[in-house]
């Protein structure tokens, strides 16, 4: 099959739900919310964009279950113990944003998440976890306290209720975010995971949380509805879930009915998920070949699809046709997973997909080469490591905000007004939260 309908190839799911090709926008903080968290007419415009510009399947960034412990302000949540947060008015909101999302035939997930120990000073004021080990990072992470056993049955509650509201909304699928350190991920973390009841110790345990999440999604989606899971296939944090926990945990997975397993990597303190090495004195080596290779996981996903039996996509790294491809061709996943691209270039799945292009646009190397004069992928300065990574990290939110505000990207934009100016939103829309 020539390379082009390889990519165009519709898929059908395990659910009976079939996507229109095997690209995915995968899932992107947009930081478009308001006071109240709730979705506002910049994610509709941000999401027509997305839904026009061809891919099959695009996954909406982390939607908080609890909003009081959230990744960033501007976050949406659906937090069912909040009346105002699953009122009519949010709930319109909601819908306005799937409507503009599917208007063209693209699929529209969202993805649910509890920011667990990752979230920020500014934005929570008790963040949560499985035990009180802190993220050590400059001092922007207050230690989190450890969950009781009720908390953590009611945080289950949660993510089904909440995916029971995104579908009623309009949303074509959820996916539960078990992966970079977030809460759920956090409990599958021997490092961040010291509890000795049912929920810590050997892995089935460090997995009940994701597993019983699941469950509860499923539950109130039914079985025609796709639910998904994002996976990291490493933390690369010694101690932490390993690629054999990770291979585990797929094996549980698999008795959960699952439309679609995201595999990706790597935490805040490893940022392995944007190709990037975090504190070397905590670092697990990335495989050799994995590096030779574009996409960063692919190593990782080869392992898995070995034990999986529910469809893969592989986030992370992927930008030529011909990576792409082989990827598909080899059998080792299902969907190509994409995310940084789409923040400049919304349409670029249809140029890909119509043969107009080879590549995706691509401007993380040159990002973190501004970044690298400063030594900052291996300098002791933990505060350099932190300008490349959150500017270059602001840079992409910032495009992803000005095509939300219908205005054209700014591809001249430096990484320390990035930065500068990441901060600056961040810690304004903190102030302004109303909760
Ligand atoms: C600006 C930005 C925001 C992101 N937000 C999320 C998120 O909310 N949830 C998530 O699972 N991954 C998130 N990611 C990770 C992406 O989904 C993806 O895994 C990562 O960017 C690697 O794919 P890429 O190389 O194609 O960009 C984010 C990445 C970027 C750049």
């Amino acid at each position: 099959m020539n390379p082009v309908d390889l990519l165009a190839q519709p898929y059908t799911l395990p659910c009976g739900v079939v996507l229109p090709n095997r690209l995915c926008k995968t899932a992107m903080t947009e930081g478009l919310g308001d006071a109240q968290l709730r979705a506002t007419p910049e994610h509709v415009r941000l999401y027509a964009a997305w839904g026009a510009g061809g891919v099959g399947l695009n996954i909406s960034g982390n939607v908080m279950v609890d909003r009081f412990v959230i990744e960033r302000p501007g976050n949406v949540a659906i937090d069912v113990r909040h009346p105002p947060s699953v009122d009519a008015d949010a709930r319109a909101r909601l819908s306005a944003w799937a409507q503009a999302g599917t208007a063209d035939g693209a699929q529209l997930w969202m993805q649910l998440s509890h920011a667990g120990r990752q979230s920020p000073r500014y934005a929570t004021r008790q963040p949560v976890g499985p035990s009180a080990v802190t993220l050590d990072m400059l001092g922007s992470y207050k230690t989190p306290r450890a969950l009781e056993d009720s908390e953590i049955v009611d945080i289950i509650a949660r993510f089904g209720a909440a995916a029971k509201i995104a579908q009623d909304c309009g949303f074509t699928g959820v996916q539960v975010h078990g992966a970079h350190g977030y809460l759920i991920s956090s409990f599958l973390s021997p490092v961040t995971n010291r509890r000795e009841d049912r929920w810590g110790g050997a892995i089935d345990n460090r997995a009940r949380l994701l597993i019983e999440c699941v469950r509860a999604v499923r539950a109130k989606v039914g079985q025609a509805f796709p639910v998904s899971v994002k996976l990291n296939s490493d933390d690369f944090r010694k101690g932490g879930f390993s690629h054999a926990d990770c291979l585990k945990v797929v094996e549980l997975l698999n008795s959960e009915n699952l439309d679609l397993l995201e595999i990706s990597g790597g935490t805040y303190e490893q940022p392995r998920l944007l190709g990037i090495a975090g504190r070397s004195e905590d670092a697990v080596a990335v495989r050799p070949s994995t590096r030779v290779r574009e996409a960063y996981f692919l190593d990782y996903a080869e392992a898995i699809r070995a034990v999986a039996r529910m469809p893969l996509m592989v986030t992370g790294g992927f930008r030529s046709r011909e990576g792409m491809c082989a990827a598909l061709t080899s059998g080792a996943l299902d969907v190509i997973g994409l995310a940084r691209p789409f923040c400049t270039h919304p349409d670029c799945a249809r140029e890909l997909l119509q043969g107009r292009i080879d590549r995706l646009p691509a401007f993380e190397q040159q990002l973190h080469l501004a970044a690298s004069g400063w030594r900052s992928p291996t300098s002791p300065l933990l505060l350099m490591k932190m300008i490349n990574v959150l500017g270059a990290q602001g840079w992409y939110y910032q495009q992803m905000d000005r095509l939300a505000h219908g205005r054209p990207v700014d591809l001249k934009r430096g990484i320390l007004r990035s930065f500068l100016r990441y901060w600056w939103d961040d810690l304004g829309r903190a102030l302004r939260l109303r909760r």
